[in-house]
């Protein structure tokens, strides 16, 4: 994380501003806590990676291998402990989506030369420039790269730890990654000039969130226009996958 991402972030529970507790430091945040003083609300940062999840065991509530992970990762006694916590408190019987979250961004990886970034390059030249930018479900941060390229100040979040991982990897400094849920951002009534998303998310419903948090959908974004993606699994396999794009200006 840079440290000059701070001042955008506000807790995702009570939305006041957090403080900055850090570890371990080189030219980003390598390890550390954000912590609401409001609240008392602690987000892990590992692997210069801020978890701005509600609540972290709810987070790793499906994703136990990843908590195992994580906890490899976490060099501080301290972040350490906290992480395996987390970890003692999940139920264990729900679905652990570790290996599917992995496995997608091979899937990414392997379609970066598809005809839909390019589609999505094409339209990102045209918006006018702003301040700042938000990419919902940013997975391993292509367009949002493509979008610091022409804005001053860009940011992706996405639920997937291993997607924001590929994502930090090569990013500018006007450019920073964080795991969030879409529908608890982690930036408070921060206004975005523009916001970018194509999402898993129930269409309807990333929408009246987007507008919900007063930004207004480009005209031929209002409505769910299916996109198509080939998107190549494997040197025999592809995915023909409909992407719903959705661009929000201030
Ligand atoms: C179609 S992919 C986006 C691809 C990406 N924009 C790109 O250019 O490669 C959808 C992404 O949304 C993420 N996602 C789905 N639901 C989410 C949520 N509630 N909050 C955050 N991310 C979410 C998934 O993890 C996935 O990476
Ligand atoms: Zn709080």
């Amino acid at each position: 994380m840079h440290q000059s991402s701070l001042e955008y972030l506000r807790c995702v529970n009570c939305i006041s501003k957090l403080e900055l507790e850090p570890y371990k430091e080189s030219n980003e945040v390598d390890e550390g806590f954000l912590f609401c003083t409001n609240c008392r609300m602690r987000y892990p940062i590992i692997s210069k990676i801020p978890i701005m999840w509600p609540n972290f065991s709810s987070y790793l509530s499906n994703r136990a291998r990843l908590g195992g992970y994580l906890m490899l990762q976490s060099k501080n006694p301290g972040l350490k402990s906290f992480v395996k916590k987390s970890l003692k408190e999940i139920n264990k019987n729900t679905t652990d989506v570790t290996k599917v979250e992995e496995r997608w961004v091979q899937t990414y990886k392997n379609s970066l030369k598809s005809k839909f970034y390019s589609h999505m390059r094409e339209r990102i030249r045209k918006l006018p420039r702003c301040d700042a930018v938000l990419e919902h479900g940013c997975s391993i941060g292509y367009i949002a790269k493509e979008l610091a390229k022409r804005n001053d100040l860009a940011f992706g979040i996405d639920q997937s730890f291993y997607a924001i991982s590929e994502a930090k990897k090569n990013n500018s400094r006007n450019l920073d990654f964080f795991v969030a849920n879409s529908l608890a951002p982690p930036f408070g009534k921060r206004k975005f000039g523009l916001i970018v998303a194509q999402n898993k998310l129930d269409p309807k419903l990333l929408r009246s969130e987007i507008e919900r948090c007063g930004f207004k959908l480009i005209n031929d974004t209002k409505k769910p226009r299916f996109i198509p993606w080939k998107l190549n699994i494997n040197s025999r396999l592809s995915l023909h996958y409909k992407v719903d794009l959705v661009i929000a200006r201030n």
